[in-house]
């Protein structure tokens, strides 16, 4: 290959994963092993069964990425690696693995911060991943340039986070607000726990709630108007329980519900989350008068989400840009945000350290 290119690691949750990535966002190599069904019995991810299913894949996940792009260690141009937010114990085998390759290669490491990265998603194509072939009309960036992206608001809706930034470029991003409790994918999945509909659980709500009746029970919007840019949405969960059990109730597992309140529950379920996050990311963009929402994260797969976003965008004139769906949940060809940080020389020292909590 005849462009630079950087090895990403990426292990703040529960999904192992590895790319390699050219500097025009080419992805030469790329590697995920998901957990999924090591948590699925629980109906969440269990942190200490996250690290040590991270730590038994890191190292030949990496190995994957590298032999897929054809790419040896001393071919790398860096070694990127996402040191926050996330689980502890999940972004220390990242950053051990690759602060020791860092090391044993003699190659500047970068860290990335995994919010950054999600939005960072919104820029990189469908058509760079897995194409070597180097024809620069389908490689790159999407539709939208780097600069002409920004500035922008940035919504992130994952497992663990919902949160709204002002980007003013791929790596200056202001915190505006985020939730105060439940991210919203969590709040999915545990109206899925509650329901039986497995875990994950996002896309089973999002499957049921379409064909079911979004107005058949008046879910709360908290937060909705209360003129700032955080959300909650536990009192949501709380109402979904009440609805479905009443309260006091702990155990669903012997429940019967028609496939009618199913639907139902989880339209109306939907619904409110979709209406609270529409709501804030387009206040946003009219109270700091930027043309373009950036949108990443697993919830940004949701239909209903996506179609009330472009009516808005529609009607308010801004410009939407939502992270490829392959892009929106956890990955490592995000990390290609790693070259704006190269691009104004910040790197990491070997005394990297992890910072779990959200970084505002
Ligand atoms: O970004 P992601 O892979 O994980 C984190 O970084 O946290 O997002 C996973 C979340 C899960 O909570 C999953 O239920 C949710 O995204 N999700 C969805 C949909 N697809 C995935 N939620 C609603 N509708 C969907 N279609
Ligand atoms: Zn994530």
């Amino acid at each position: 290959c005849d462009e630079d290119v950087l090895l990403a690691i990426e292990s703040t949750c529960d999904e192992t994963a590895a790319a390699v990535v050219t500097r025009s966002g080419r992805v030469l190599g790329e590697c995920i092993a998901t957990q999924e069904n090591l948590h699925e019995q629980f109906g969440g991810v269990v942190p200490e069964i996250a690290a040590r299913a991270h730590l038994e894949r890191i190292l030949p996940v990496i190995d994957t990425s590298l032999r897929q792009a054809n790419v040896e260690g001393n071919d790398l141009h860096a070694i990127a690696v996402a040191d926050r937010p996330g689980l502890a114990g999940s972004l220390l085998v990242g950053v051990v693995a690759a602060k020791s390759l860092a090391m044993a290669w003699q190659k500047p490491l970068v860290a990335i911060n995994h919010l950054h990265a999600h939005l960072y998603a919104c820029q990189l194509s469908r058509a760079a991943r897995n194409d070597t072939t180097g024809s620069e009309a389908d490689v790159g960036p999407q539709s939208v340039d780097d600069e002409s992206v920004y500035p922008a608001i940035g919504l992130i809706v994952s497992g663990g986070h919902t949160t709204l930034y002002l980007c003013r470029d791929a790596i200056d991003l202001e915190y505006l607000g985020g939730t105060i409790d439940d991210a919203a994918g969590e709040a999915f999945d545990k109206v899925a726990a509650m329901l039986s509909l497995g875990f994950p659980g996002g896309v089973a709500v999002a499957r049921w709630a379409e064909k079911g009746d979004d107005q058949a029970f008046s879910f709360p919007r908290s937060k909705q108007h209360d003129g700032s840019y955080d959300f909650s949405f536990s009192g949501l969960k709380t109402a979904v329980r009440y609805a479905i059990v009443g309260p006091g109730r702990q155990d669903f597992s012997t429940l019967e519900l028609s496939d009618e309140i199913k639907a139902n529950v989880c339209a109306s379920f939907e619904a409110a989350v979709v209406d609270v996050l529409v709501a804030k990311s387009r206040r946003a963009i009219r109270e700091h008068g930027v043309p373009r929402l950036l949108v990443g994260g697993g919830v940004a797969a949701n239909r209903r989400l996506r179609r009330q976003l472009e009516e808005v965008a529609e009607a308010d004139g801004f410009d939407l840009v939502i992270a490829p769906p392959e892009l929106c949940t956890d990955n490592a060809v995000m990390g290609a945000i790693a070259w704006k940080k190269i691009d104004r020389n910040d790197f990491a020292t070997l005394d990297l350290d992890i910072t779990p909590g959200l970084q505002r």
